[in-house]
């Protein structure tokens, strides 16, 4: 079956009504111009010693590191890696832990993650054969559906520590979630951490969603409930938030004992560094003064491209519409279609509209096969557009 990644590029190279793939499609604001083509970037960009020196090396890496770490307000303790993308990140954050438990010389990693949840996690899970998998269900007969079950997910985290004392094990968890755009509360992710310091468990959440949050606040993240004795990694990337077409880094951001370390060495397997033209560019955008206006209106697109899209469907009460509490999609429920969402997928793209098939985020059986995946940060006026021939298509089927 077509991964979540496969659809999107299909999405991006074939529908004129692009609604696949999660990154932000808006006209940035024009300072984002102005610092990317700066003079002062470029030049960087070119420079080689003796001209370039090591001070310089260093101020660079500074500037981008603090940036990051004073827009998500991360503690001085933690430890801040930067590497390519979100799913580098993951990639070296899940290394990182296999090299930690062959440190203390655990049989294998055992990883507790959700479902529905983003299919690069299951897909990075299967890759390495040292890790034991398992998916626990959100609430889907809940209303609205897919509710993260926070108890059902520590008492597996319990469960699996007490059955298997000799693995390591990692809560792994996706705030806000793509695609449900569930976030986990500050009391939830309190008690998971307590847990896995009781049970010397790591906990891991990507947050690569966490500044493209609906309404105007940002979700707790794993840094606000880290404390001593907790082994933990929290990832985080700029792609989500400023879809610069692929222009764009991942931070691995991690705390505890001997963590820190293993992510270093991790991430140093992969790469060397990580452009020095976006280093610079990236911590300009993400320091500048306007930068939170530039996040707010993001959410306020998402928002206002919700109702556009709820409005659209008003009089067709047969799609069921799921709109966020954060992040940037939506889900529509076609079941009444009698068509499974692949099928609808594969119609709509040949119709010159781009959606995802629901079912790549389901992870543990039952899965559901009726839903779509909308991207919601889009320009207005081509959203709109975009889901009135979605309406179209869909009513024609
Ligand atoms: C929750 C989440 N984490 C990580 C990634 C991977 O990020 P990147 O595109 O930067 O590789 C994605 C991609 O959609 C995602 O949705």
């Amino acid at each position: 079956m077509e991964t979540l990644t496969d659809q999107e590029l299909a999405a991006a190279h074939m529908a004129r009504y692009d609604l696949g793939p999660g990154y932000p499609q808006l006209e940035p604001p024009s300072w984002f111009a102005e610092i990317v083509n700066s003079e002062e970037v470029r030049a960087a960009s070119l420079s080689f010693p003796p001209a370039w020196n090591p001070r310089r090396s260093v101020k660079v890496d500074q500037d981008i590191e603090s940036a990051v770490r004073s827009l998500l307000r991360i503690p001085e303790s933690a430890h801040v890696m930067p590497t390519f993308s979100g799913s580098v990140a993951l990639d070296r954050a899940m290394t990182a832990v296999v090299r930690l438990a062959r440190h203390r010389g655990c049989t294998n990693v055992r990883v507790i993650t959700t479902s529905p949840s983003i299919d690069i996690m299951k897909l990075f899970l299967s890759e390495r054969s040292e890790i034991e998998p398992t998916f626990v269900r959100a609430k889907d007969s809940s209303e609205p559906p897919f509710i993260l079950d926070s108890q059902a997910f520590c008492e597996a985290v319990g469960s699996s520590c007490e059955r298997f004392p000799e693995s390591m094990h990692v809560a792994l968890l996706t705030s806000p979630e793509n695609p449900t755009g569930e976030i986990w509360t500050i009391e939830q992710l309190e008690s998971v951490s307590r847990l896995c310091r009781d049970l010397k468990a790591v906990l891991m959440v990507d947050h690569c969603f966490l500044l493209a949050g609906v309404q105007d606040a940002t979700p707790p993240a794993v840094w606000d409930v880290a404390q001593p004795g907790l082994d933990w990694i929290g990832i985080w990337d700029t792609g989500k938030t400023l879809g610069l077409n692929e222009e764009k880094l991942g931070f691995i951001v991690s705390g505890g004992e001997s963590l820190p370390e293993k992510v270093s060495s991790a991430v140093n397997t992969v790469q060397f560094g990580v452009a020095r033209r976006q280093k610079m560019s990236l911590a300009k955008i993400l320091s500048h003064e306007r930068f939170s206006q530039y996040t707010r209106q993001l959410r306020q697109a998402c928002l206002d491209n919700a109702d556009v899209l709820r409005d659209t469907f008003s009089d067709h009460a047969q799609f069921l519409l799921r709109t966020p509490r954060a992040g940037s999609f939506a889900l529509i429920d076609c079941a009444h279609l009698g068509m499974t969402d692949e099928s609808i997928r594969k119609e709509l793209l040949k119709r010159d509209v781009g959606v995802i098939a629901g079912r790549v985020f389901f992870h543990a059986e039952p899965v559901p096969s009726s839903y779509l995946r909308l991207a919601l940060a889009r320009e207005p006026m081509h959203f709109k557009e975009s889901v009135l021939k979605l309406r179209y298509e869909l009513l024609r089927m």
